[in-house]
């Protein structure tokens, strides 16, 4: 018999082969993606509860998102900085105001995000705050994720995103997160060389950590008294994801410098950006940092479109009603079983311990979840993070809540 359509073990026997083994996927092999869900070469329908770790707010394939990349890829995608384009000022002055910040500095991947902001924060510490020079130091959390570079790889504590990649880039010191006093003493400490403290509002990959309420807003006032920076990753969190705007919100804090990432490109396309007052943004100068791809034409048309559909859609307000409905469920559930020992997470970032003596490991649950027709993958070994598209609806939250179910109580 003849078989025009490849199976997935050939896709993935391809992988092994030809790629870099810098990931351990589960075994499924996408091919299309509409909405929450996505299929499989084989044909087969899954619910979509990982999103591309929350870049995928708005659902794949979002039809306004792909009107925007059409239409602009016929138009203009890449001029580079050395000139200006139509775009980038239109997209700009969009974020700035929806944020309320005087500047935004277009970049492509959450990491570079990241490493612009501690670019931004030591300028600052040296040129405003007076700290003597190659002396700036960062304040970060204890599991943070913040991406993959050298730099930020450098103040991460995770073995394995760490180890075999020294030497290390100084400058940055650790302290537990959620551990008002931690910040309190290190600030008291070290205050006069310290530009910022850089911070998840909820820390996504080391397994949906969220902080006690007023962890943020004390946080945020320690830097004030001390004139450092409070600098918000909300790569994750931000855009909608928790049932909030930016997650920050909760609190009224507004960060003085915010990352974005993720989700600003609307799944389509890797958009970035950091955003902050003059006083902060224009300590950087013409050749001091910049990127090819920053600010492209084709990024900025798709970042706006992205946020407006977020907003137009309100999926921050869905986002909190389905995160409420779908953690009441999986507590249902939890009543169940002793296999899941926590449930926690705000607005669709949610997350589920696995009590792995009880016999089922993350992985296994998994590989269950994808075989009853829904995506998800450990975090930090036991944790599986729970976090679909924002437009999910009531009748799919129930669904989703029937797949797990069915896979844990198995
Ligand atoms: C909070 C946070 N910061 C930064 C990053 C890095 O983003 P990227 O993978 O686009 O470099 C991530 C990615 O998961 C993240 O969750």
């Amino acid at each position: 018999m003849m078989t025009t359509k490849l199976d997935s073990q050939y896709y993935i026997e391809l992988e092994e082969k030809y790629g870099a083994h810098n990931y351990h996927p589960l075994p499924v092999v996408l091919s299309k993606g509409k909405g929450v869900y996505v299929w499989d070469v084989e044909g087969k329908r899954y619910l979509d509860f990982l999103s591309a770790y929350s870049a995928v707010n708005q659902g794949h394939c979002h039809p306004e998102i792909i009107e925007t990349l059409v239409q602009q890829a016929q138009q203009l995608t890449l001029t580079s900085r050395a000139f200006y384009n139509n775009v980038l000022g239109e997209y700009e002055q969009f974020l700035t105001q929806l944020f309320g910040y005087d500047k935004l500095l277009p970049i492509n991947t959450g990491v570079e995000a990241v490493e612009t902001a501690i670019k931004l924060a030591r300028k600052w510490g040296y040129l405003k705050k007076g700290i003597p020079e190659g002396k700036a130091q960062i304040i970060v959390c204890e599991q943070n994720f913040h991406g993959r570079t050298t730099t930020v790889i450098s103040f991460s504590s995770d073995p394995t995103a760490k180890k075999g990649f020294a030497p290390y880039t100084p400058g940055f010191l650790s302290i537990p997160y959620n551990n008002i006093e931690a910040l309190r003493k290190t600030l008291e400490e070290h205050h006069s060389t310290i530009a910022g403290f850089l911070v998840e509002p909820i820390q996504g990959e080391a397994g949906i950590n969220v902080p006690d309420d007023g962890y943020l807003k004390a946080a945020y006032e320690l830097c004030k008294q001390y004139n450092v920076l409070f600098i918000a990753d909300e790569i994750q969190t931000g855009l909608g994801r928790t049932g909030k705007l930016l997650a920050c919100d909760y609190e009224n804090v507004k960060p003085d410098v915010l990352i974005l990432g993720k989700a600003l490109g609307g799944g389509v396309y890797p958009v970035s950006a950091v955003l902050a007052n003059d006083d902060i943004m224009l300590c950087i100068q013409p050749g001091e940092h910049g990127s090819t791809f920053g600010g492209n034409p084709l990024a900025c048309k798709i970042a706006i479109t992205s946020v407006k559909v977020i907003l137009n859609e309100n999926l921050s307000e869905n986002a909190l009603k389905m995160g409420e409905l779908f953690r009441n469920g999986l507590k249902e559930i939890q009543k169940k079983t002793n296999i899941i020992s926590i449930v926690r997470g705000k607005g669709l970032l949610n997350a589920i311990v696995i009590d792995e003596s009880k016999g089922k490991t993350a992985w296994d649950i998994c590989l269950k979840f994808a075989e009853n027709g829904l995506l998800a993958k450990p975090t930090h070994g036991n944790i599986i993070r729970l976090a679909p598209p924002l437009i999910i609806s009531d009748e799919q939250i129930q669904e989703s809540l029937e797949i797990i179910e069915k896979s844990i109580l198995d």
